[in-house]
């Protein structure tokens, strides 16, 4: 049985620590999971996202600033996520190409036509078979931020997050299928369980 499932979420959502709470069940019930994340999850990706976040980079251009995250994407689909799919496993990533419809597309404005071209192109066509979208309002996600380390892409403005976090809810009213929304602005345990019970009856579906 294998299963793509990739956490998406505003910055400071917590989809991170869900992300790490799942696999570690996963693997309390002696499934195969696996969790990565982008951009990184390689070492060329990781190597990647040091530009990208890099405070020193404050004059990357947009359409440079996706091409790179697409450069992590086709790496990590290519050497890691692939692979693990065709052995059976359940792979978990740490954001996939909505973060780039969201943050780029509905974000910065490019053309999501565009984006998703580009995606294709990384990707080879590789779908998530769920999402789970971790919703927080941009304040209570920016407060949760500003408490640790910050990046380049962090000090973008409110309104920047605004469209971001409206832009991953209109992906998930496009996509119902795939998409699970989750309310991240509850305690982490409950948010946990409540994708655990989402999780399961898709676990058993693929049995
Ligand atoms: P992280 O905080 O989840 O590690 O993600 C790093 C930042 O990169 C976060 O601000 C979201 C951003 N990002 C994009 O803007 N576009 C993308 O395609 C990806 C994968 C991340």
């Amino acid at each position: 049985m294998s299963l793509f499932i990739t956490f998406e979420g505003p910055d400071g959502s917590g989809k991170s620590t869900q992300a790490r709470l799942l696999v570690e069940s996963l693997h309390a019930q002696g499934l195969p999971a696996l969790l990565t994340r982008e951009p990184g999850g390689t070492e060329i990706g990781e190597q990647i996202r040091n530009v990208i976040l890099s405070t020193r980079n404050r004059a990357m251009q947009d359409q440079a600033e996706v091409l790179l995250f697409s450069a992590a994407r086709a790496q990590i689909v290519a050497a890691l996520i692939r692979p693990a799919l065709a052995a059976g496993k359940i792979v978990i990533c740490d954001r996939f190409y909505d973060s780039t419809l969201a943050y780029q597309g509905y974000g910065l404005g490019l053309d999501l036509d565009a984006l998703r071209a580009i995606t294709r192109f990384a990707t080879g066509g590789l779908v998530p078979d769920l999402t789970f979208y971790v919703d927080v309002p941009v304040e209570i996600g920016l407060a949760r931020r500003q408490r640790g380390e910050t990046n380049r892409l962090d000090q973008k403005e409110v309104a920047y997050h605004t469209r971001v976090r409206n832009g991953y809810l209109e992906l998930a009213r496009a996509e119902p299928q795939r998409f699970i929304v989750i309310d991240g602005t509850r305690a982490i345990d409950q948010v946990q369980q409540e994708i655990r019970a989402r999780l399961l009856p898709e676990l058993h579906a693929r049995r």
